[in-house]
């Protein structure tokens, strides 16, 4: 088949080009999930030859393998309510979020929805994701309990909220923090899933519950910790009314020691020069979530100001504000949140995004993200004519950064031809 991948970390946009691994008719050899050479096809089949192998090898010829999608940013709990009309965050929470989620306390549905998940993410080629749960404990073991029959690798935690939503969904700081350290007892370092501490963003945060997060953050170094941050007008004005004491939104968090290295912020679309500042000298992460951010109307994020703050970066479908499980779609958005500010997005930095600077932004760039000997084999096999349309587009076009272009522009879940998580076969198209 023909390869492509991101060699090496980028420092900037202009840089990512020159670290653009395309190879056609290639070769790469797998030792279970773990990739150990990729090279062209004659020089592979001599080494297979000089080692007496006879292992069973699959024909790609016409398809593109690149490294699994990595989702940086994704609620598990709406897939059922994506595409949710008409409302801004804050109503479309208390709408269409919070009642959907306060299914998850049964486990039989948790179970349900976890499978449904889990094939819509490897459906769109999308390996590894930052997960969301709900507030009850049940759903993270649900969905983790999928992930762990496929050695998926998925860093998922339980919502912790203790205000401002309805009862059902409510829990006290000290049930917080007994639910959530039971939970990392369970699933951190567990095969290849991680836990994340999960406080839902600040207005559903006490400073008590936020006090909670704090120390279990410092009892396990290696603990990653997902939240929401700057997405919406009016939720930023709420959050200012809510801690007077702090300046600005991000302060809320940094206060409580829940900036740094594994910590992932979802969206940051309206900062403060002092919270871009913040953000790169704690050296935390960005999950930027187009399709999220265009359907609840919450702004356009600046990818330029997150290059020059130098701030690990990774792509979010943010489903159900999302509008797609779908990587191709989601970087097609970006392109478009570029456009309407003059910022040239090209399909080498947005696949970089979407592949070894999410890994990068997750702290996993020297497990997934490429085709590194070495690394993980989480691996999409794309089928890049897979309308007529794009084989029409295909045929016109004369780059490599054109085709790749052409495919996130153009491209869906029908462009996923197969999914391999830990080399194995884990989605197969029908045709
Ligand atoms: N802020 C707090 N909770 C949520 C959520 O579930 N989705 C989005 N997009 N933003 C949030
Ligand atoms: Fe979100």
């Amino acid at each position: 088949g023909n390869f492509f991948d991101i060699c090496g970390i980028a420092e900037q946009a202009a840089d990512i080009e020159g670290k653009a691994r395309y190879i056609e008719n290639g070769m790469m050899l797998l030792n279970g999930g773990t990739i150990v050479w990729l090279g062209n096809r004659e020089e592979g089949e001599r080494i297979l030859a000089d080692n007496d192998c006879t292992i069973p090898l699959d024909d790609y010829s016409e398809k593109l393998i690149i490294p699994g999608f990595i989702d940086t940013h994704i609620h598990y709990p709406q897939t059922e309510m994506i595409a949710a009309f008409g409302e801004q965050l804050l109503e479309w929470l208390d709408n269409y979020t919070f009642p959907t989620e306060a299914q998850y306390h049964d486990i039989e549905y948790a179970q349900k929805m976890s499978q449904f998940f889990i094939q819509q993410l490897l459906t769109n080629g999308t390996t590894t994701a930052l997960v969301f749960g709900t507030v009850h404990p049940q759903s993270v073991d649900a969905l983790f309990t999928v992930a762990a029959a496929l050695n998926m690798r998925l860093i998922a935690g339980k919502v912790m909220m203790d205000k401002h939503a309805p009862a059902a969904l409510l829990e006290t700081p000290e049930q917080s923090d007994r639910d959530t350290r039971a939970l990392i007892a369970r699933w951190h370092n567990h095969q290849r899933l991680s836990y994340a501490l999960t406080p839902r963003f600040v207005p559903t945060s006490s400073p008590e519950l936020l006090e909670k997060v704090r120390l279990i953050k410092q009892d396990y170094p290696d603990i990653y910790l997902q939240t929401h941050l700057s997405e919406n007008r009016e939720e930023i004005s709420w959050v200012k009314s809510l801690y007077p004491q702090h300046e600005r939104y991000l302060d809320v968090y940094h206060h409580h020691e829940l900036t740094g290295s594994r910590c992932v912020f979802a969206h940051c679309l309206h900062l403060e020069q002092e919270e871009w500042d913040c953000l790169s000298d704690t050296d935390s992460s960005i999950a930027f979530c187009p399709t999220s951010n265009l359907f609840l109307g919450s702004g356009l994020f600046d990818l330029k100001a997150a290059w020059q703050k130098k701030i690990r970066l990774g792509m979010g479908t943010d489903v159900g504000a999302g509008t797609t499980f779908n990587m191709l779609q989601t970087l097609a958005e970006a392109y478009k949140v570029g456009q309407l500010q003059h910022y040239r997005l090209s399909a080498f930095e947005a696949f970089y995004h979407a592949t070894l600077g999410g890994a990068r932004a997750l702290h996993l760039d020297d497990k997934i993200g490429n085709f590194d000997a070495g690394k993980e084999a989480d691996l999409v096999v794309l089928d890049p004519g897979a309308t007529a349309l794009q084989q029409l587009r295909a045929a016109n076009s004369k780059t490599l950064a054109e085709k790749l272009f052409v495919l996130m522009t153009l491209g869906d879940d029908r462009n996923i031809y197969r999914t391999l998580v830990d080399g194995n076969v884990v989605y197969q198209r029908d045709n």
